[in-house]
């Protein structure tokens, strides 16, 4: 048998747990739309360039192995010439070894607009070949404190010729 005087206690615990925990009322939800410019081409220009890959790599068709280095643009619109409102810094790696698919560690690093100073962290996989590609936001700073979420990734557009691409990412947060 739980006494009385235990289930009090008991009750006296889980009311000071509440009121320390998180106000989960208070969490806001924020969608934003941004165009990520990958340009590998352009010599000095590019702001994706590859640092390594595979010894074998010429054997691999998706180029496993493969790690890129990335300082793109984030435009509010589909032109590298539309508004800038960050950067997207991080990696991308070519880890399918038998289907073309990324491993993607990056910040959007807002600069300008609404999330100026802020930045939101978003690691996951993206495959080449699905139309709408998905990742998740695993954290973020500033007003993004506490963000978890994801991003939806469409191809804009894609060079085949140079491999420069601008991808559309639909994003959904929730966040402190
Ligand atoms: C780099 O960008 C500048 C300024 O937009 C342009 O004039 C130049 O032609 C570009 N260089 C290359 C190699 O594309
Ligand atoms: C890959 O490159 C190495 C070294 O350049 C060469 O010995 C090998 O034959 C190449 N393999 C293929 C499949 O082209
Ligand atoms: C971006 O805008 C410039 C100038 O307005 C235009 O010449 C170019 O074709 C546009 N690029 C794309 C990919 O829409
Ligand atoms: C890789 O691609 C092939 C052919 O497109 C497909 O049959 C296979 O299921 C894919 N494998 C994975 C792990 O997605
Ligand atoms: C963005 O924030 C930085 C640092 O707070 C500030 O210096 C800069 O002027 C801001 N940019 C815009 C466009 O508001």
């Amino acid at each position: 048998m739980v006494s009385t005087t235990a289930l009090s206690v008991l009750a006296a615990l889980l009311l000071l747990a509440a009121a320390g925990a998180p106000a989960s009322a208070a969490e806001k939800e924020t969608r934003l739309r941004v165009y990520w410019h990958d340009v590998v081409s352009g010599g000095p220009n590019a702001t994706a360039v590859q640092v390594a890959e595979a010894p074998s790599s010429n054997a691999s068709a998706t180029g496993f192995g493969s790690v890129v280095v990335i300082d793109n643009s984030l435009t509010d619109g589909p032109n590298l010439t539309s508004r800038l409102l960050g950067r997207a810094q991080g990696v991308y790696v070519s880890a399918g070894k038998d289907n073309l698919s990324l491993f993607v560690a990056m910040n959007f690093v807002f600069i300008d607009g609404e999330y100026n100073g802020s930045s939101i962290a978003i690691i996951g996989p993206n495959r080449a070949d699905p139309a709408v590609r998905e990742m998740p936001v695993v954290g973020g700073t500033g007003v993004f404190r506490f963000a978890r979420g994801y991003c939806q990734l469409r191809t804009h557009w894609f060079d085949a010729k140079t491999g420069d691409a601008t991808v559309e990412y639909k994003i959904h947060l929730r966040h402190d």
